[in-house]
């Protein structure tokens, strides 16, 4: 699958985001050996926008606008307090939002459910017509869940854009990621690549380049 990711060091300073993070004190819940080669890996691309389902306090959405050229949009569509959110998540959010705004991207806070049909045509009106040219899914982790989240979004991408799925890894202790279900499925069909720093912990991120589906895939299939 290509690009390559280099095995060099990057020109920026992961941790050194990460600690504006902590400064602002928004969390950043990815593991920094999964992320760090994700953020190499989508500099790249140099992206005119991004679609991030699941944002929380905005910790990832933060580390990916570092890694994107000026004037970029960012939309995330995020509700707090629904799957592995909390309530309290939205100022935080917005605070990254206009960190996000002063640094000159466009950025768009999309609040509702992202399983519904209506909040893809949101997002494809704030697109005004451009396809989305990758996709963080990070919101509901439940299969239906999950797959509602890929099939909303999936038919308003560029083909071979990556689609970005965290908590690939099955864990034992973590029964209710069901990511891995759907992750096994498209690794069949689409090109791919993997970060999963300690399996047994659960996370673990993978990437597949946006391909039609095959005729008459099931995508239920688990
Ligand atoms: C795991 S957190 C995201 C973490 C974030 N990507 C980061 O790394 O900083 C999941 C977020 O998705 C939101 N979420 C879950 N299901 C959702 C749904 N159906 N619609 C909108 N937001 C959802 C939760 O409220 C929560 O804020």
């Amino acid at each position: 699958m290509t690009p390559e990711i280099a095995e060099t060091i990057p020109s920026w300073n992961y941790h050194a985001y990460w600690d504006e993070l902590r400064r602002m004190e928004v969390e950043l819940p990815q593991h920094s050996k999964e992320f760090q080669p994700l953020m190499q890996f989508v500099e790249k691309l140099q992206l005119r926008n991004l679609v991030e389902v699941g944002t929380r306090e905005g910790g990832s959405l933060f580390m990916l606008s570092r890694i994107l050229p000026p004037g970029s949009t960012i939309i995330s569509v995020d509700l707090p307090g629904m799957a592995w959110g909390r309530k309290d998540s939205g100022a935080r959010k917005q605070r990254i939002a206009e960190r996000l705004r002063a640094d000159g991207f466009t950025v768009h806070l999309v609040e509702r459910d992202s399983s519904l049909p209506e909040t893809a045509t949101e997002v494809a009106r704030l697109l005004d017509g451009a396809p989305i040219e990758a996709l963080f899914l990070d919101g509901d982790h439940a299969f239906d869940g999950v797959l509602a989240d890929f099939r909303n979004y999936q038919p308003l991408m560029k083909e071979q854009a990556p689609i970005i799925f965290h908590d690939i890894a099955k864990a034992a202790k973590l029964p209710k990621v069901e990511v891995h279900y759907l992750w096994r499925l498209l690794k069949t069909f689409m090109p791919w690549r993997e970060f999963v720093a300690a399996p047994e912990n659960g996370q673990g991120i993978g990437i597949v380049l946006n391909t039609d589906l095959p005729q008459g895939f099931d995508l239920k299939a688990r």
